[in-house]
């Protein structure tokens, strides 16, 4: 029996592996590995508050958002220059490579970096060097999406704004993220109109530890066309049918879920039970340095803990490629590939 489960297991890894898919929730900040971060301290000459990696990461024991929020807004502090942004993006298209990441829709917080001095520019024109050429060599095409924090006031987030306006032709969409509690999408409804006059799709974090209130705030007041994170959105049967209705993508990230203690154990999360909802659900690691693992190591512990079918699986790869804003005809593409390779593993049982 062990040895059978165990094979079935190792089977439903290799199609985790081998199946073509997109990240759609991903905090650049949040893949700072403590190595990267112990070499920049060095390289930038920055005191870190801890003595050695295993001290670091010995501190990645969170109760809650702000308390992993706590850490991470200290630990960007080692970013300072074009070439560590650069070095922190071109690290994770390493790993999203490796993952069998085709294409990936990233956050950057840029008011982390300007409240402390770091210009706009230098932070945007590291991080686009990397994505093109991720683009280039491998063919890993990206989209940037300019997230602002909702613990500072609404102000604070049109002045950054200004700073990006010379570089809008490399922002692909506008994000919310950050402390949630207390800080409902309604503080934010004028800036992201102002978001929308430009053009370009919004989403927002919510119902990661707000209320499903939030989700709905989110979807009315700023207009998003996709939730972050959105699992709380359960509580409210009257939004899961319109979330259902509408095809809403809710990129879930269920080790940051666990982590943050938004649910005790990986058996009580509820991703497959909003796959069976008909939720258009994906599967993203957020922030992985500081969670534990990047998309397959996340699609695995969903499989293990839940029971994932290859069935399960499969159409987790295709929502990830649905949800995304690559083209129609790219997503038909995709989609085909992966039925393609879907068949020949089973055909390799
Ligand atoms: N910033 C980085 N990770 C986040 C998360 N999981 N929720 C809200 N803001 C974040
Ligand atoms: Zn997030």
């Amino acid at each position: 029996m062990t040895t059978q489960c165990t094979n079935t297991q190792h089977r439903l890894y290799q199609l985790i592996g081998q199946l073509p898919k997109t990240e759609l929730h991903l905090h650049i900040e949040g893949t700072l590995e403590p190595e990267l971060m112990f070499a920049l301290a060095q390289r930038n000459q920055v005191t870190l508050p801890y003595a050695s990696i295993d001290e670091l990461r010995a501190a990645y024991d969170f109760h809650n958002l702000q308390s992993f929020l706590d850490l991470y807004y200290a630990g960007a502090a080692v970013l300072l220059t074009e070439q560590d942004f650069y070095d922190l993006t071109w690290a994770y298209l390493q790993k999203a490579h490796d993952d069998n990441i085709v294409h990936t829709e990233i956050f950057f917080d840029p008011q982390t970096h300007t409240l402390r001095g770091v210009p706009f520019a230098i932070v945007y024109q590291g991080i686009r060097r990397a994505l093109d050429e991720a683009q280039a060599q491998w063919g890993l095409s990206s989209r940037l999406i300019f997230s602002f924090l909702r613990h500072l006031t609404e102000q604070e987030g049109f002045d950054v704004l200004e700073q990006a306006m010379p570089f809008l032709q490399g922002i692909d969409g506008f994000g919310l993220d950050s402390s949630e509690k207390g800080h409902p999408p309604a503080k934010f409804e004028r800036l992201f109109k102002r978001c929308q006059e430009l053009n370009l799709p919004c989403v927002a974090h919510a119902g990661e530890e707000g209320p499903a209130a939030y989700v709905m705030d989110a979807l009315h007041l700023l207009n998003v066309k996709r939730i972050d994170h959105g699992v709380r959105s359960l509580e409210n049967a009257e939004l899961v049918r319109q979330l259902v209705a509408e095809q809403i993508p809710l990129t879930v990230c269920p080790l940051s879920n666990i982590r943050l203690k938004v649910f005790t154990t990986m058996q009580e999360h509820p991703l497959k039970q909003m796959l069976d909802m008909g939720l258009l659900v994906t599967i993203n690691s957020d922030d992985p340095a500081y969670f534990g693992g990047y998309v397959n190591d996340n699609f695995k512990a969903c499989t293990t803990a839940l029971n994932l079918s290859d069935q399960d699986i499969v159409q987790l790869a295709k929502n990830s490629f649905i949800a995304s804003w690559l083209s129609d005809a790219e997503k038909a593409r995709q989609l085909a590939e992966i039925d393609q390779i879907w068949q020949a593993w089973k055909l390799a049982d």
